[in-house]
């Protein structure tokens, strides 16, 4: 029989779909729910997915076909179990979120849906055209908002507090149990908050590149906290590069759903270059598009290549995809008459806090979830609308999760959590301490991660990078007359010192190429090498980049350690 978890207090970190379902689910399990964000609580990268949610739930598909599409895509490095729940769940979770007010698209034969790179069947579900998490994310919202306002009002039912405007510092560590994180709240005062557990949902850092299409607000700050206060992080070297971002400021997403309806890459003498690369040509897997467009890009002087839509009609253009339509008119173009100049940026991140299949992390009371974790599902390169599935079904297990100790809610037993500690040697020279040279600057870094870490990587850049990161400083502390915002920037430019610092000497550290890592020195895959990195950085140590190669290393680290 399923135990009864006891009503605890949890801290649930971010407001995107990951974070928003752990705070819906935690409170229908009955434990008291305060959900900390940044920004509003709609100010989330949820909000600017695209292309939708992939699950298997049409007649001609199915949660096999579904399993074999994301192995394929993750290049070797998935854990499969993860990927079997990521598809198995899914379905019942896409289910959820309808009864959650979410209204995907339709028409008369039902539930409409895409096709995407790398998905053997058509299974992406859509709703507003293009405007799929902005959809999500306003369902759920709403939803939390309602369920905080009654709570209020009704004494003896679950507690949702809402704390916006606040931003997470790092977390409070008591032995080697998570008890609570400290806050920097709108008062610019920094708060401490006790919890029972603490789920981190603050998504990815495409704030380490200066293109990205993510939001400025995605500075990795759980995977950062997770870092400092010892948990086991990994494969942060896998960071993914969407092919088509409009090459204008602020590079907003082009969905990859607009090559799935037909649009074709062109090359500066206007060739379709991707039809003699691979036999997918446009919908080759999304590394594969993104690593072509980046060497016809340095081909051409670093001109942007053409995406062309205008064989779509204006119509399907306007009604499918709405949310590009308008970014295109903003930057002045008509992609309905003429083809839209495209480049990659930063789009995912594989990588993140290792977790089981739970959600647990490698720190007792520490669950991630959403783009914060890696649970494997991914591995080295995420197939298209997979995310958004892989938020709503490990959230949903993190809280089935929580404190039932060592077995889950339907009663089975949980797997060791991951190892807290490895192996030093592949050490690297980067160091997260600080250097002696200025303060980190943010588009410094930037440039830095975008030249060296982005696309197209090799040793000698890598290894140029993690010395000038070693040589800067975190930010100064904030003097007195500094704004909440001046607070708030100055613990972001620190976590992406930190990670940036990680993700270099992980990208360093792996000597081939392999799905979104690609290393022009090593342009192989090397099936030694098909296996996940951890890194941790041991409390009482100086050195702290150790990876973890297999549990067998972790327990002679962990003894050696112990000695
Ligand atoms: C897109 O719409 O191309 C993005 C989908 C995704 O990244 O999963």
């Amino acid at each position: 029989m399923a135990p009864v978890a006891p009503s605890l207090r949890i801290l649930v970190i971010g407001s995107g779909l990951a974070g928003l379902i752990a705070a819906v689910r935690a409170t229908d399990a009955g434990h008291s729910v305060t959900l900390v964000t940044k920004q509003g609580l709609p100010d989330s990268n949820t909000r600017y997915a695209q292309g939708g949610i992939a699950a298997a739930m049409f007649p001609d598909d199915s949660v096999d076909l579904h399993i074999l599409d994301t192995l394929r895509a993750g290049a070797g490095l998935c854990d499969p179990a993860a990927v079997e729940v990521l598809c198995g769940e899914g379905p019942a979770r896409v289910r959820d979120l309808i009864r959650f007010g979410v209204d995907f698209d339709k028409d008369d034969s039902g539930v409409t849906r895409g096709l995407e790179a790398a998905h053997s069947r058509s299974r992406v579900l859509h709703a507003g055209g293009d405007a799929t998490g902005a959809a999500i994310e306003a369902a759920l919202v709403s939803t939390v908002r309602e369920r905080a306002a009654r709570s209020a009002q009704t004494p003896g039912i679950p507690r949702v507090q809402l704390r916006e405007h606040t931003m997470l510092v790092d977390l409070l560590v008591a032995g080697d149990r998570v008890t609570g994180a400290s806050l920097l709240g709108p008062d610019g005062l920094v708060h401490r908050a006790d919890a029972d557990a603490v789920i981190l949902a603050t998504g990815g850092a495409g704030s380490l590149f200066p293109h990205t299409t993510n939001p400025a607000l995605a500075t990795g700050d759980g995977v950062a906290a997770a870092w400092r206060a010892g948990a086991a992080i990994a494969d942060l070297e896998f960071y993914q590069f969407h092919p088509t971002a409009l090459a204008v400021p602020g590079t907003p997403l082009v969905s990859e759903a607009v090559r799935g309806e037909g649009a074709v890459l062109l090359n500066a003498r206007g060739e379709r270059f991707m039809l003699a690369i691979h036999p997918g040509a446009e919908l080759a897997p999304r590394d594969i598009v993104a690593r072509s467009i980046a060497r016809e890009m340095s081909a051409q002087g670093g001109t942007p290549v053409l995406l062309d839509a205008t064989g779509l009609g204006r119509e399907l253009l306007e009604t499918r995809f709405p949310t590009i339509t308008a970014a295109c008119l903003a930057a002045g173009i008509d992609w309905a008459v003429e083809p839209i100049p495209v480049a990659p940026a930063a789009h995912y991140w594989m990588g993140g806090v290792s977790t089981d299949l739970w959600g647990r992390t490698s720190l007792p009371g520490l669950y991630a979830v959403g783009e914060t974790a890696r649970t494997g599902t991914h591995g080295a390169n995420r197939l298209a609308s997979n995310s958004l599935l892989e938020a709503a079904v490990f959230a949903d297990r993190a809280v089935r999760a929580l404190g039932t100790g060592q077995v889950d809610a339907d009663g089975r037993r949980l797997p060791p959590v991951p190892a807290s500690s490895g192996t030093a040697d592949a050490t690297v020279p980067a160091r997260a301490v600080d250097g002696p040279g200025a303060h980190v600057d943010r588009a410094e870094l930037q440039r830095l991660m975008w030249d060296a870490a982005g696309v197209l990587r090799d040793g000698d850049g890598l290894a140029a990078a993690s010395a000038a990161l070693a040589g800067w400083k975190h930010p100064a502390p904030a003097g007195q007359d500094a704004t909440p915002a001046d607070r708030v920037r100055a613990v972001e430019d620190a976590n992406l010192l930190d990670l940036a610092r990680v993700t270099v000497a992980s990208a360093f550290a792996r000597e081939e190429s392999r799905g979104a890592h690609y290393r022009a020195d090593f342009p192989e895959s090397r099936p030694e090498l098909a296996h996940s990195q951890a890194w941790v950085r041991p409390a009482d140590s100086d050195d702290p980049f150790l990876v973890l190669e297999s549990p067998e290393r972790a327990r002679e680290a962990e003894e050696a350690i112990a000695c």
